[in-house]
């Protein structure tokens, strides 16, 4: 799989990296129960068809998450490059999770390091912005982290402009990850240019909005222990407004041989602003369809198109 370049001085991540939110199995947020053995093979098939990135929360799954990807990268670290987040603490006994407090952080990376079974994290991320710590002071761990050897690169999520320049005036932002699909666009305005200017690298998050835009999505296989029930971007009326958008991406999608969630896919890596699409799966059948989302391109007209439909699609 091609790749391109992580911020100025970053790695090569392959175009699409795979997300390991629902590899998490049940907690809050999760996507309800899943089978770790599956998630081992679907981490060990994205590796041989090329995926040399994983993107992982200490959160997802309350730590599970991390602990799988560790099994499944046991004999493997040196095949891939491993992203996970801080920053939403679950023990805690104050309102909130968020704590992007210096101690918090430090406890944090030991936690995600003992459970990923590794000496170093290769990118290190703010989760969420925690608005009661001045960023300053928890960027500035960050980079004691990084002088300390425990990870290499450093990024942050769900973070908007003033933020990002709070912390390059500390050090360089390596990485963004916020949403970015077709149904979600509000990183274009400002947020993409800035990251482009400042060649900070984007990660793009839910390319497939969380499985609608895969053109199989059925709410009727969604169980109820699946964050996706209780979410309103999939409640109506705008939940039938998106799925009759994906009817009418599918044919474009088919002149191409592909699938809705290829061209998702491909639609999120057309823009020069993203570094890579963080696709998420749980099933090898999952990933070996999502990895020809990269690989080809969407043409001028069709993109015009696919403009014009995502323009007119809340009211269509
Ligand atoms: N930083 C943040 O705040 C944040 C927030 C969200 C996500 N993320 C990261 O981004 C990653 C991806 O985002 P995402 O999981 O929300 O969404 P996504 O990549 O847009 O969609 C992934 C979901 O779509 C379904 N799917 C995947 N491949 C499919 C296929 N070939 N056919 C049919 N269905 C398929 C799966 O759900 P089923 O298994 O239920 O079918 C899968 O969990 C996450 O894993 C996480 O690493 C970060």
């Amino acid at each position: 799989m091609k790749t391109r370049r992580l911020c100025k001085s970053g790695p090569e991540l392959s175009e699409i990296g795979l997300g390991a939110w629902a590899i998490g199995g049940a907690w809050r947020w999760g996507w309800g129960k899943t089978d770790d053995n599956e998630s081992v093979r679907t981490i060990h098939r994205a590796i041989d068809l090329g995926i040399n990135w994983i993107d992982t929360a200490a959160v997802y799954g309350y730590g599970h998450s991390e602990k799988v990807v560790g099994k499944a990268l046991k004999g493997k670290r040196a095949q891939i490059i491993v992203a996970t987040k801080c920053g939403l603490v679950w023990k805690k006994k104050t309102k909130g999770p968020n704590d992007l407090s210096p101690q918090s952080i430090r406890s944090e990376v030991e936690d995600s390091l003992r459970r990923l079974q590794t000496d170093f994290i290769d990118l290190y991320q703010f989760h969420w912005p925690d608005p009661k710590v001045p960023v300053e002071d928890s960027w500035a761990e960050m980079n004691k982290l990084q002088e300390e050897g425990k990870v290499r690169w450093l990024g942050v999520s769900n973070f908007d402009v003033p933020l990002l320049k709070r912390c390059e005036a500390i050090r360089h932002v390596d990485s963004l990850q916020p949403p970015y699909n077709m149904l979600n666009r509000s990183i274009e305005k400002e947020i993409l240019p800035y990251c482009l200017e400042n060649e900070i690298g984007v990660i793009a998050y839910s390319p497939m909005a969380s499985g609608i835009l895969t053109g199989k999505f059925d709410m009727a296989k969604v169980t109820a222990d699946d964050w996706r029930q209780k979410s309103p971007e999939f409640r109506e009326p705008a939940f039938s407004q998106k799925l009759a958008l994906v009817e009418k991406l599918r044919p474009i999608a088919a002149k191409y041989g592909k699938t809705v969630g290829q061209l998702a896919i491909a639609w999120v890596l057309n823009n020069r602003a993203v570094t890579s699409a963080i696709v998420g799966a749980r099933r090898v059948e999952q990933v070996e369809e999502n990895i020809s989302g990269s690989g080809w391109n969407i043409e001028r007209e069709d993109l015009e198109t696919i403009g014009d439909l995502l323009d007119g699609w809340y009211s269509s």
